[in-house]
């Protein structure tokens, strides 16, 4: 896997080129590193679930460059859809529609819709343009990370994860930490309101006052695959506690307004819930890389990304023993 620090624009076409050859592409966005692929090309794709080990009836991700190119991917676009779109893209949000025929089997899962998502990294978009240019519809990626891990936040994190089991022309672009350090909001919009898939920096009340529709509140986990959706998921190695006082020799990792109980191994300073969001998945992997057998984490409780971090730390600590 070739690791590029500076990602000029000669080294972005490098990289759209390599996609429309059928190579893997790790790359930046403002939520996590995704590992992307030609999304019509059905052996790229099936590289990236075998580089992540992941179940190939999870469906993937499809990111575009701009809403202008939604209506490749997407039919009966429902208006409030059309809103959220004009409203929060590039941004962390992906739209669930229903598919046209170019979102094949292999990246829906065999469902009949597909996820689609702008993000908002200017190596990210200029990847997208670039990739469009050269005839390309749209980039698949998850996040860069083992199935089941925590995705990655940093380039170098990507090639932790994934090194062993990519191909020497696989490339990772790297152009820093990621600004929201969270996944996408995920937002069902197969039926006549919208429906919260997975929590993210779109928050449930933002996408609530802009479509004025009334919408489930409830995840519809039972009717659509989302691996996000496994009990276990987004975990380190360590098993995480949450919200429970925490044992001598554990890592913590909270808000630097709560004091570091006795005996305890602190994981980095975190002001305010929005450093917590972009830190919590490295923080996460710092505790592993020392070894850490426990990581005994306080939720923040205020602020946009509450509940979305509560999503993936409960998560996190799912299926461990305490
Ligand atoms: O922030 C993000 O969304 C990142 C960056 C790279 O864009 N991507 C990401 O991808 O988190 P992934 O594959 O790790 O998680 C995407 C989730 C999965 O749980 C998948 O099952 C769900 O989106 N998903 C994708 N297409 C879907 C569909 N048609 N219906 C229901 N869920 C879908
Ligand atoms: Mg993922």
């Amino acid at each position: 896997m070739d690791f590029i620090s500076n990602c000029t624009a000669d080294a972005i076409s490098a990289a759209a080129q390599a996609l429309i050859n059928g190579h893997l592409v790790a790359f930046p966005t403002e939520t996590v590193y995704g590992l992307g692929a030609d999304a019509t090309n059905e052996k790229s794709v099936a590289r990236i679930f075998s580089v992540k080990g992941r179940p190939i009836d999870h469906p993937l991700i499809v990111h575009i460059s701009s809403i202008n190119k939604l209506e490749n991917w997407a039919t009966d676009i429902p208006e409030y859809a059309i809103k959220l779109a004009e409203k929060f893209w590039p941004g962390p949000m992906t739209l669930i529609l229903p598919r046209k025929k170019i979102a094949k089997d292999f990246i829906t899962g065999g469902q009949n819709s597909v996820g689609l998502r702008v993000p908002a990294q200017s190596t990210a978009l200029a990847l997208l343009n670039r990739f469009e240019a050269l005839g390309g519809y749209g980039v698949a990626a998850p996040s860069a990370n083992r199935f089941g891990a925590l995705s990655p936040t940093t380039a170098i994190a990507v090639a932790e994860e994934l090194e062993d089991y990519c191909s020497p022309k696989d490339l990772i672009l790297d152009d820093g930490p990621c600004l929201v350090g969270i996944e996408s909001t995920i937002i069902d919009c197969t039926s006549d309101s919208p429906g919260i898939l997975r929590p993210g920096a779109i928050t449930q009340e933002s996408i609530q006052n802009l479509t004025g529709a009334h919408f489930d509140v409830q995840f519809k986990s039972e009717l659509i695959r989302t691996s996000g959706m496994l009990k276990a998921h987004y975990s380190p190695r360590a098993k995480v506690r949450l919200n429970e006082s925490p044992n001598m020799g554990d890592g913590f990792i909270a808000l630097s307004n709560i004091p570091t109980p006795s005996g305890v191994i602190r994981l980095g300073e975190i002001e305010t819930t929005e450093q917590f969001a972009q830190k919590i998945y490295e923080l996460l992997r710092l505790g592993d890389a020392k070894g850490l057998e426990t990581i005994s984490v306080i939720l923040p409780t205020q602020g946009d990304l509450a509940e979305a971090l509560a999503d993936r730390m409960i998560k996190a600590s799912a299926g461990k023993s305490k």
